[in-house]
């Protein structure tokens, strides 16, 4: 399994040898003490929130006990700052994962961690441990910002604390990201693969709950944004082994590993690059038109509608996806260029490309992974603090609305439907807007609950064929949208939710009164008006509650006295 698990390469290791990882940098400032005013690097981790944009002041304590800060701090938020200022929390590098240490800072109630480095070297990036089950608990509440900085600078401000002096730095993030101009690129390398646990999961939220964000943007013409898809090759020596022939186009050219890691079963790697190849050209058949921002429904409705635990992972899904986001198939089709060919897939190749880093850019080689302004994306991959670094991209004073305040709303379900089931006749719809986008829900009318996947087709229940309503003898059944009609037929009238015989000395006069037309389903609605009139008309208090109306599941009961006990139930 070693040898199939390791046969796919990362097409960046064809042309150069060395790969490329960039260290993204925050300044840390000293103010104070006076005689260690002086400049600093922080390279920024790969976890919690970076301040993008923006900088914070603070003070600085060291933990003398248990400075590894691997296990929790005694007692109550020990590190809360007690003045105006926050508390910056040092803590030595080593014994345990970074993300480990800066969660027990933020636990004792700190403001931000710098980790000391504990050997004299370049800074490097803290990333978050790669395979940890038992850290994922943490990794998520991470919500500070953290730091690695120089052994020498972590010596010196410790020294000062011992000394008793007070230390304020001021951390600064605002030229983290390039801002060059008044419109952001950026771009996230992705996988459609939903079955690689975590990292699948968590790409996914965020492609979910980012989506609302990311289309304001992209309709504003505020940002740029481009998806990307990794892919690897097949060496040249196993094009013809079987493994390649199941995880790979192109005679080779382009490969993704097996989601289940088993050849044998399930979707295989090809399948999963099929899909990538879908999605890029979904962008692109999109963006052609001015709608590059569909790409965000395509994929969020691909995923709920088509995931690969309940085996609906196909092109057909995909292309009833595409069909509803009103996106045309045939181009995305052509596209996408025949996967059988012994030939170059022009989009694919591009990705390839890319995949290798330049100028300010490392390689890509984890996913997922985000770049703006072609600077990697540091820090959790959580929709607020990614929106924050996006607007830290824009030229000072064009930010959009969106980037300066928190309240941001669009109704996606004016936008054809938002993709989502709907009966133009009866204007009821599936699609609900919410604040990160829309989702497509079948509705509730009158307090019947549609059912049915909400993008194609919703349904009202036939209370007639099920049984549910106006059951009783002699009733007359009719379904309508989001209710029923019910009528007593011939000698039947209603008597609260029944039908009953007509008895002559009692009704006859009100055959005449008000017609044939008797209901039993009516809920007292017309009680009150009938009572009124059978007063003013006849000076009678008894009479007078049948009468047709439209009945719904949950109508409104105006009468001014409670309904009498119900003779039989046709309802739950
Ligand atoms: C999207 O369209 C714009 C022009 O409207 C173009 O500049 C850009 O390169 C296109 N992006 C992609 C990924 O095709
Ligand atoms: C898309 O936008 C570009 C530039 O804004 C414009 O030149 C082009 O005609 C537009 N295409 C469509 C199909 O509207
Ligand atoms: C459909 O209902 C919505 C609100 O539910 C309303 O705003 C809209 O005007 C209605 N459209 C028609 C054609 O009745
Ligand atoms: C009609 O109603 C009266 C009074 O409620 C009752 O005494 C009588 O038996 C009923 N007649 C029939 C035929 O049900
Ligand atoms: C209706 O039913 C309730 C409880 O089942 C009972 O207490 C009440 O007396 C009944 N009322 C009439 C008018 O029969």
């Amino acid at each position: 399994m070693a040898f199939l698990r390791g046969l796919f390469v990362i097409s960046l290791l064809l042309g150069c040898a060395r790969s490329r990882f960039v260290v993204e940098k925050s300044s840390i400032t000293v103010i104070a003490p006076r005689d260690l005013v002086s400049k600093h690097d922080g390279s920024i981790a790969n976890f919690g929130v970076p301040d993008y944009g923006g900088s914070m002041v603070g003070s600085v304590l060291y933990a003398n006990k248990g400075s590894f800060g691997c296990n929790p701090f005694d007692g109550d938020k020990p590190f809360k700052s007690k003045t105006h200022l926050p508390t910056i929390l040092v803590l030595d590098r080593g014994e345990c994962y970074f993300a480990l240490k800066v969660w027990n800072g933020q636990q004792a109630g700190a403001a931000a961690v710098l980790v000391a480095d504990n050997i004299d070297e370049p800074l490097i990036t803290m990333d978050s441990p790669e395979d940890s089950s038992n850290a994922d608990g943490y990794i998520d509440k991470i919500g500070i910002p953290s730091a690695l900085i120089e052994q020498s600078f972590g010596e010196a401000l410790k020294a000062a604390l011992k000394k008793g002096d007070d230390v304020v730095l001021k951390l600064d993030w605002s030229e983290s990201l390039p801002h060059p101009d008044e419109r952001v690129e950026y771009e996230l390398w992705t996988n459609s693969n939903d079955e690689c646990g975590i990292r699948c999961d968590e790409q996914m939220d965020f492609v979910k709950n980012f989506k609302g964000h990311a289309q304001i943007l992209e309709k504003g013409g505020y940002t740029q944004f481009t998806p990307h898809y990794i892919t690897w090759y097949c060496p040249r020596a196993f094009i013809l082994s079987s493994q390649c022939k199941s995880q790979c186009i192109n005679n080779g050219r382009y490969c993704a590993p097996d989601p289940e890691q088993d050849f044998g079963e399930g979707y295989q790697g090809k399948d999963v690059l099929f899909e990538n190849l879908r999605q890029l050209c979904v962008h692109r058949v999109a963006n052609e038109s001015n709608r590059s921002w569909v790409w965000w429904d395509f994929v969020t409705d691909f995923h709920i509608r088509c995931s690969m635990k309940q085996k609906r992972y196909s092109k057909e899904c995909a292309e009833d996806v595409m069909k509803s986001l009103d996106l045309p198939v045939d181009k995305i089709k052509k596209c996408m260029g025949n996967p059988e060919a012994d030939e170059e897939n022009e989009i694919l190749k591009v990705e390839q490309e890319r995949q290798v880093g330049r100028g300010s850019r490392g390689d890509v080689t984890i996913l997922p992974t985000l770049v703006i302004n072609n600077v990697q994306y540091r820090g959790k991959l959580e929709r607020n603090a990614v929106l924050k670094a996006v607007c830290a991209g824009f030229k000072e004073t064009t930010e959009p609305r969106i980037c300066l305040s928190g309240d941001l709303e669009t109704n996606e379900c004016l936008d054809q439907n938002g993709g989502c089931w709907q009966d133009s006749k009866s204007n009821i719809t599936a699609c609900k807007d919410t604040f990160r986008g829309r989702v497509c829900e079948c509705p509730s009318v009158n307090g019947v609950q549609y059912k049915g996947d909400g993008y194609t087709s919703c349904q009202d229940i036939d209370e007639c064929k099920e049984g549910l309503a106006c059951r009783c003898d002699g009733c007359m059944c009719k379904d309508t949208w989001g209710g029923y009609d019910c009528k007593c037929k011939g000698i039947y009238v209603r008597d609260q939710d029944t039908c009953i015989e007509r008895n002559a000395s009692k009704f006859g006069w009100f055959h005449y009164f008000l017609g044939s037309s008797f209901c039993c389903e009516c809920r007292y609605c017309w009680l009150r008006f009938l009572q009124i009139q059978a007063q003013v008309l006849y000076g009678f208090r008894d009479y007078g509650y049948y009468v047709t109306v439209h009945a719904t599941r949950q109508p409104t009961q105006q009468s001014s006295r409670p309904p009498r006990n119900r003779t039989s139930t046709t309802r739950k």
